[in-house]
C-alpha cells in the first residue's frame, strides 16, 4: 500500500492526510504514532456502518482500544441539532473525555456532524477524518469546517475545527453507490480548473482509458493516485487560507450557480456533485461572455465533465429570474454582490463581483 502523505500546515496547526487503497487497515498505528491513546468514539452512519464501521470496530478493538461506535441514519437530515444532541447524549452518558477522539467515518453528512459535536463536545476534542465518499475526500474531509443545518438553511451553525488526521481509504469506494461517485467527479474535476492543469489532462486521459476498459468503477493504484492529487489541491489552499479570508473562495467555483440550482429544484432532487457540474459549466459560459476564457476552455470542461458521466446542461424548467434571486442569497454575497469564480484559463481563476445579473444563466 502507498501511504505518501501529503500535509496541512496552517499558521495554527498541522495534520496528515493519507489517501491510500487499504488505508483504514492503518488506522490503529496511526493514532497510536499521533500519540491518540484516549478512547475512540466512532461516529457513521446507517449505510456505512455494516460495509465498513463494524470491521474498523473490531480492528480497533483487537488493537486494544476501548472503541464505542453509533451510527445515525444516513442523509442529510442528520445534520440537525436533533441528533447532534442525540450525539452529545452518547458521549455525555458513556463517559466521554478531554483525551478521547472522535471518529468521523462516512460522507460529508458524518464528517460535519461528528466534527462538530468534536469541536463542542467538552470545548473540543481532538477528531480525525475518515471520508467514504468521493466527496468527503477532496472537499469535505479537508479544512476543518464542521457544523449543521438550520431549519432556514444549510451548515449555518458550525465551528472551524481542524482534524488530527485525515485517512482516506479508497477502497471504501467500491461501496459507494454509482450516481454518488459521479457526484464525487465534479469536485476533482473542479480542482483541476481552478488550480491544477496537469490534473485536468491527467483526468482526461483516465477518462479515455476507462471508457475503453468499460470499467469505471474499478478503484486501482491509478485512481488512487489521481484523487490523492486532487485531495493536495484541497490541502495546499486551506494551508494557505485556512479561514477563507481570500484564496479558499475559489473552492467555491461552479457553486454560486450549483447552491441555486439546488435551492430551486428542492434538496434531495439532485445531488450536490451533479449541480456544481451544472454551475461549473454555468459559470465558464458567464467567464466566456466576460471575455475572460475561450470557448475552448468551456467545451473542454464540458466534455470532461460528461466523460465522467455528469450532465451539465441548466435544467430548462429554471426561471431565470428565480436563478438570479437565489444567487443573491449565496453566503459569498458581500453588500448585495456576488462574488464569482470564473476561469481564465483550465488551472486558473478569477473572483469578480461584478457581473451584470443578465449573464447568469444566459
Ligand atoms: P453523504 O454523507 O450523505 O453520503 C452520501 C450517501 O452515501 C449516503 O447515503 C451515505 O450513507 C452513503 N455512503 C457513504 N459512504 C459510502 C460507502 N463507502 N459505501 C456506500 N454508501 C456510502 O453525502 P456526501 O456527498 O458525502 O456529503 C455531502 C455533505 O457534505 C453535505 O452536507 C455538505 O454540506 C457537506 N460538505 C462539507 C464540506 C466541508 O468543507 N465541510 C465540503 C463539501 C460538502
Ligand atoms: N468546501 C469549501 C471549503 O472547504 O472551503
Amino acid at each position: 500500500m502507498s501511504m505518501q502523505t501529503l500535509t496541512v500546515t496552517t499558521s495554527t496547526t498541522t495534520y496528515p492526510v493519507i489517501v491510500a487503497e487499504g488505508a483504514l487497515t492503518e488506522l490503529a498505528g496511526q493514532l497510536a504514532a499521533l500519540g491518540l491513546r484516549g478512547r475512540p468514539w466512532l461516529i457513521t452512519d446507517t449505510n456505512v456502518m455494516p460495509l465498513h464501521g463494524s470491521a474498523l470496530l473490531a480492528a480497533l478493538r483487537t488493537a486494544g482500544y476501548d472503541a464505542q461506535a453509533i451510527a445515525v441514519p444516513a442523509g442529510e437530515a442528520s445534520k440537525s441539532i436533533e441528533v447532534l444532541g442525540q450525539l452529545y447524549d452518547w458521549l455525555i452518558a458513556g463517559g466521554v473525555e478531554r483525551r478521547d477522539v472522535i471518529l468521523a467515518l462516512g460522507g460529508g453528512v458524518i464528517g460535519d456532524l461528528a466534527g462538530f459535536a468534536a469541536a463542542s463536545v467538552l470545548r473540543g476534542i481532538a477528531v480525525v477524518q475518515l471520508p467514504t465518499t468521493l466527496l468527503a475526500m477532496v472537499d469535505a474531509a479537508v479544512g476543518g469546517k464542521t457544523g449543521i443545518n438550520h431549519p432556514l438553511g444549510k451548515n449555518l451553525i458550525g465551528a472551524f475545527h481542524q482534524p488530527r488526521l485525515v485517512l482516506a481509504d479508497t477502497a471504501t469506494l467500491t461501496t459507494l453507490p454509482p450516481r454518488e461517485l459521479r457526484a464525487g467527479w465534479a469536485e476533482v474535476i473542479k480542482h483541476g480548473v481552478i488550480l491544477d492543469v496537469g490534473l485536468f489532462t491527467e483526468l482526461e486521459q483516465f477518462a479515455t482509458a476507462v471508457q475503453g476498459s468499460g470499467d469505471q468503477l474499478a478503484i486501482d493504484a491509478r485512481m488512487t493516485a489521481i484523487i490523492r492529487r486532487a485531495v493536495a489541491v484541497k490541502v495546499g489552499v486551506v494551508s494557505r487560507d485556512e479561514r477563507e479570508q481570500g484564496e479558499r473562495i475559489i473552492l467555491n467555483y461552479g457553486h454560486t450557480i450549483a447552491h441555486a440550482v439546488e435551492t430551486l429544484s428542492g434538496y434531495g432532487h439532485i445531488l450536490h456533485g451533479e449541480a456544481v457540474a451544472i454551475g461549473m459549466h454555468a459559470e465558464a459560459r458567464i467567464a466566456l461572455a466576460l471575455g475572460l476564457c475561450d470557448e475552448a476552455l468551456v467545451e473542454r470542461q464540458h466534455a470532461l465533465l460528461c466523460a465522467y458521466g455528469l450532465d451539465p446542461t441548466l435544467p430548462p424548467n429554471l426561471d431565470p429570474a428565480a436563478l438570479v434571486a437565489a444567487t443573491l442569497r449565496d453566503k459569498k454575497v458581500e453588500a448585495r454582490k456576488v462574488r464569482w469564480v470564473l476561469p481564465t484559463a483550465i488551472g486558473s481563476v478569477v473572483v469578480r463581483d461584478d457581473v451584470p445579473e443578465a449573464m447568469v444563466g444566459w
